[in-house]
């Protein structure tokens, strides 16, 4: 018998949890911020509570959502070339790591390049970080998992995000297009000031196309990406004591071409009162009030790498697809 012992699966994983963990109270507050004045408004960070997680899982193996896909085979053609691109031993971080799954080509790359690897995964779902989590430790033995369940804007303005070795940070699924211009700088630029010089940043964003296809993946004919739109209404009953009736919204996501942004929409279809009584407000929806729920940017890669630089990233590689649906550009921390 060997006389070494591997680290089990407990000391080979830690979860950091929010620690503002008044998720009922802040859900509320921004309800009430959000409906409580016109335009009307919900996050969408608030789309991924468990169910919310799930539907997504389902959305990325919709037909018409390539993003998911485009994005794993990028990752599986170019991932040694990425794993190998920083100097050093690697820890990897990502932002809005969900099921991880794409991740794990990233790992195995760095893995053949290194004895072991530190991942810092961070999500606003605790159920989906932890299930991640858990997933990985137990598939990877020289894998350590230090994971943060919460929102990444105070984890990075707190710099509660420490990395020992060069970090390579990952900001996949197209999620930097779910943030209004601003908050994205604000995000990007909070990123680089959490790590290093010549630490890496890798991030995946869907390219500007023919708004058919845009709009056919962001309103599948299945009815998915409706049901994860109205999951928000249905949340707000299940955390909040609200009485929406879900039937009474209809579905809307539209390419706006000034924006450059899919808008998506819940859309009352008839005047009706709703309730929503942790939040403290009575809301009247006259027939047609739309709620936005989501902003999807589309980028070209020379709108990427500009906002890159002004952010205090200069950029190294950018791969696509032949198509020219996606893109990976792979930024460094100047
Ligand atoms: N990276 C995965 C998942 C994308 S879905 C993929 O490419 O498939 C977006 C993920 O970001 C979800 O898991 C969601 O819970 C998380 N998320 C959304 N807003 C967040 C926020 N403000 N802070 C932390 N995580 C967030
Ligand atoms: C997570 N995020 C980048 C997705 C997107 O494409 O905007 C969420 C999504 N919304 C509808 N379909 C998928």
């Amino acid at each position: 018998m060997s006389s070494t012992t591997q680290p089990g699966l407990a000391d080979r994983f830690a979860l950091y949890r929010d620690p503002h963990p008044v998720r009922v109270a802040t859900f509320a507050e921004d309800v009430r911020a959000g409906l409580g004045t016109s335009p009307l408004s919900l996050s969408p960070k608030y789309f991924y509570d468990d169910l919310g997680s799930a539907l997504f899982e389902a959305i990325t193996r919709l037909p018409e959502y390539y993003l998911t896909r485009v994005e794993r085979d990028l990752l599986a053609t170019y991932g040694r070339e990425i794993a190998g691109a920083l100097d050093g031993p690697v820890e990897l971080v990502e932002l809005g790591s969900g099921s991880a799954v794409k991740t794990r080509l990233l790992i195995d790359a760095i893995l053949e390049r290194q004895p072991r690897l530190t991942f810092h995964p961070i999500d606003i779902s605790a159920e989906a970080v932890t299930e991640s989590s858990l997933a990985l430790v137990g598939a990877y033995e020289r894998l350590r998992v230090v994971a943060y369940a919460g929102d990444y804007f105070p984890l990075l303005r707190e710099k509660r995000l420490t990395t020992r070795d060069r970090a390579l940070a990952l900001f996949l699924g197209s999620n930097i297009g779910n943030f209004e211009p601003d908050d994205a700088r604000e995000l990007l630029t909070l990123l680089a000031s959490a790590l290093r010089p010549g630490d890496g940043v890798l991030i995946g964003y869907d390219l500007k196309k023919d708004p058919s296809i845009l709009e056919l993946a962001y309103d599948d004919p299945t009815g998915v990406t409706a049901a994860f739109n109205k999951n928000l209404l249905g949340r707000m009953n299940r955390e909040l004591g609200a009485d929406f009736d879900l039937g009474a919204f209809r579905f809307r996501a539209r390419w706006d071409e000034a924006r450059g942004a899919i808008l998506s929409y819940l859309v009352a279809d008839v005047a009706q009162r709703v309730h929503i009584p942790l939040a403290g407000l009575t809301v009247d929806f006259a027939a047609g009030d739309a709620i936005h729920t989501e902003s999807s940017y589309k980028f070209s890669r020379d709108e990427i790498v500009a906002l890159a630089q002004r952010c205090g990233y200069a950029e190294r590689t950018t791969y696509s697809d032949t198509a020219g649906r996606y893109a990976l550009s792979l930024l460094t921390v100047v």
